[in-house]
């Protein structure tokens, strides 16, 4: 990654020189080019990722509502379990630990949005490429998504 980044600003770096000599008149234009490399390099950061759905603000208690995630942990096991195990890969990767890697509503728009989101958004679509076979959207409501969210809180 290191190197894409780098190689990014290099060319930027390049494009800058090359520009020199045309662009000593209009100066804004120089300053552009490094916004954009400033935006890419944060787009790498998973954490901020909130995915591509209905979801886009997820406020999480400090400690875990232990009734939603009873609920939750029902949910997952009619709905999930068939291609989900908590702490192995399996059809799909293990949910254990989840939200140390991708951001609540990453993980919410992905329950909702399945088929978008390994169309569009550049994790979920690094994951279909690993593991081959799409996640399917188990058309569950925006709370039953949140209950299961709060029992993956708990693995
Ligand atoms: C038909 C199999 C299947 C079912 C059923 C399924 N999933 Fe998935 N899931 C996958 C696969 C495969 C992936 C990896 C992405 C891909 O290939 O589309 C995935 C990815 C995920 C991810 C992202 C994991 C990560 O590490 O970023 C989450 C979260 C998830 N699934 C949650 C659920 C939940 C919650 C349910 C039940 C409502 C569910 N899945 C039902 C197959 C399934």
């Amino acid at each position: 990654m290191k190197k894409v980044i780098l190689s990014v600003f290099v060319l930027s770096l390049a494009v800058l020189v090359s520009c020199g000599d045309k662009t000593k008149k209009d100066s804004t234009e120089a300053p552009k080019e490094e916004e954009v490399v400033k935006e890419e390099v944060v787009e790498v950061d998973p954490m901020q990722n909130k995915g591509i759905g209905p979801i886009t603000s997820v406020t999480l208690a400090a400690e875990v509502d232990q009734e939603l995630a009873k609920k939750g942990a029902e949910v997952y096991k009619q709905m999930c379990s068939a291609c989900h195990k908590a702490e192995k890969r399996f059809v799909g990767p293990a949910p254990k630990g989840i939200l140390e890697r991708r951001s609540p509503e990453w993980v919410m728009n992905m329950i909702l949005n399945p088929e978008v989101m390994v169309k569009e958004d550049p994790i979920a679509k690094a994951l279909l490429a690993e593991y081959l076979s799409p996640m399917s959207n188990q058309n569950l409501t925006e709370d039953q998504a949140r209950a299961v969210l709060e029992y993956f809180r708990t693995l």
